[in-house]
């Protein structure tokens, strides 16, 4: 018997209030879709289906890694049509057994549903249902149940009688049916319901109606199958899912001062004997060695820290990797493309772009180096700048090993300067430079003697009433 997924993900989300389709959602960084996916793959199923319909192309974009089917639904009738529309390609499958489960559960404890499964598939029963029980059900469908305790429907909260609404056990929305069977009960579903739809759950009924009732299943913990409806429950998850990834790695060896105020995706590595400061964000894929520290208010994106690194305060990192041993900040911001080869120090209000700067590179204040190559252990004065950009093109500066900049230097790009070199403060680079030669470019300072007592003088003898014009007396 094969086992196939389907996956619920037509849908609006209209009470998300959002111009975005509910699934694609981020949560800590990936659509919602996306993590649900990724645990789905441990049910190995023989094949699984996603019914996408609102913004349906950027939904199917997700799908490829997952080996998974869209199949569209227009309009979206209800979760009863959006299984429907899947019958062609199901039954082509021939005799199966189905998990359906909707999109917005994206920490969906998937191991457990596994050995569900085994048992469902050694059970009589037509359908399963997991339910949870909670403390505040508003919103969810109410499982109503018969004199025996066996499910007799499942009522959505628009439709249920007040006595209905009290009742705490609510649907998961995640399903094991039997096809084609189900596909037979769900010719019998209308759409005659507040809102209009065809209801999946209505099935629920018709196999009470003939003495066939549906297993129920416990869900647990219940707060891994809550599914996101709103802003307020993306936020929850997030919540869940961020502590969640914090304990695993406290677990092995990473410390964070303030796990209330850190942020690690999960798509991020750390080595043990990493040190987390209070408010850092550390995005993407990025990886950080073991003994690297990150202080407050730095965010990493993609960014790969060799052991030992350092990162001060507020520093912006974007598809940055270092070797070992570098420093980095206060106020520094590498953007994509930049490489710090071992123990290179980079200050305040620095800035590099697609740069390679070498073994022990300084560059300790106010800088930008963009589309550079700097050799290792040059220096880097303060004020320096590559005018990579002539306003169509951008072109490359080559800087040999052991060069030293002296402060404001601008270097006009393409320009090469050999190893060894020295550039004089204040010098505009507009051509290379030989290996072991000074580049001077400034005019060269006059010192004008006396020339301050005569301007003051000069002040004194002024008549009066223009000196009052520019410094009116107190
Ligand atoms: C549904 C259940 C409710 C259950 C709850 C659990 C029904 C009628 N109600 O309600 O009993 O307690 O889930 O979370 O099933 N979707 C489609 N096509 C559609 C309609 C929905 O693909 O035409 C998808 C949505 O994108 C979503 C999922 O189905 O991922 C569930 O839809 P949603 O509107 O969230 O259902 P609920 O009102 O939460
Ligand atoms: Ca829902």
């Amino acid at each position: 018997m094969k086992r196939l997924v389907v996956v619920l993900a037509a849908g609006q989300g209209t009470r998300m209030k959002s111009p975005r389709a509910k699934v694609l959602h981020p949560l800590m960084g990936r659509p919602m879709l996306v993590h649900l996916l990724e645990a789905l793959a441990a049910v190995k199923a023989d094949k699984t289906f996603v019914v996408v319909g609102h913004q349906a192309e950027e939904v199917e974009s997700l799908l490829l890694p997952y080996e998974a089917v869209p199949i569209r639904q227009t309009p979206q009738l209800g979760t009863g049509h959006a299984l429907v529309v899947c019958r062609q390609a199901i039954e082509a499958e021939g005799l199966a057994e189905i998990l359906l489960v909707a999109g917005d559960v994206p920490l969906l404890p998937v191991g457990d549903l596994v050995s569900r499964w085994d048992a469902f598939s050694a059970q009589e029963a037509h359908a399963a249902v997991f339910t949870l029980h909670l403390p505040n059900p508003f919103g969810y469908g109410r499982i109503v149940k018969d004199a025996a305790e066996t499910l007799s429907r499942i009522v959505e909260e628009r439709d249920a009688s007040p006595a209905e609404r009290q009742v705490r056990e609510v649907n998961s929305g995640v399903y094991f049916f039997r096809s084609p069977e189900v596909f037979s009960l769900l010719e019998q579903v209308g759409s005659n319901n507040a809102q209009g739809e065809f209801y999946l759950t209505d099935i629920f009924k018709i196999l009470h109606g003939r003495g066939a009732p549906a297993a129920t299943y416990e869900a647990s913990p219940p707060e891994r199958w809550l599914g996101i409806n709103t802003q307020a429950e993306l936020a929850r998850t997030t919540r869940l899912l961020r502590m969640d990834i914090l304990k695993r790695l406290m677990a092995a060896g990473v410390t964070i001062l303030d796990p209330e105020s850190t942020w690690i995706e999960p798509t991020a590595d750390l080595e043990p004997g990493v040190t987390l400061h209070p408010f850092v964000r550390l995005c993407g894929a990025s990886r950080l060695e073991a003994d690297c520290e990150v202080r407050s208010f730095s965010c990493l994106y993609d960014t790969r820290l060799g052991a030992g690194t350092h990162v001060r305060e507020s520093c912006v990192l974007e598809g940055t990797v270092t070797g070992k041993e570098c420093s980095l900040g206060p106020f520094c911001h590498t953007r994509p493309g930049t490489v710090l080869e071992d123990r290179v120090h980079l200050g305040n209000f620095v800035e590099t772009k697609k740069s390679r700067l070498g073994r022990g590179v300084k560059a300790n204040h106010l800088t930008y180096l963009g589309d550079a190559t700097v050799g290792a252990d040059s220096n880097i004065g303060a004020g320096t700048i590559t005018c990579n950009y002539d306003g169509i093109n951008k072109h490359l500066t080559v800087l040999g090993e052991g060069v030293f900049v002296g402060s404001d230097a601008q270097l006009v790009a393409p320009v090469t300067v050999g190893d060894g070199a020295y550039i004089g403060a204040g010098t505009t680079v507009t051509k290379d430079i030989p290996a072991g030669a000074l580049a001077i470019s400034r005019v060269s300072q006059r010192n004008i003697e006396g020339w301050v007592e005569k301007r003051k003088s000069r002040r004194v003898n002024e008549p009066t009433s223009q000196r009052e014009k520019k410094e009116p007396e107190k």
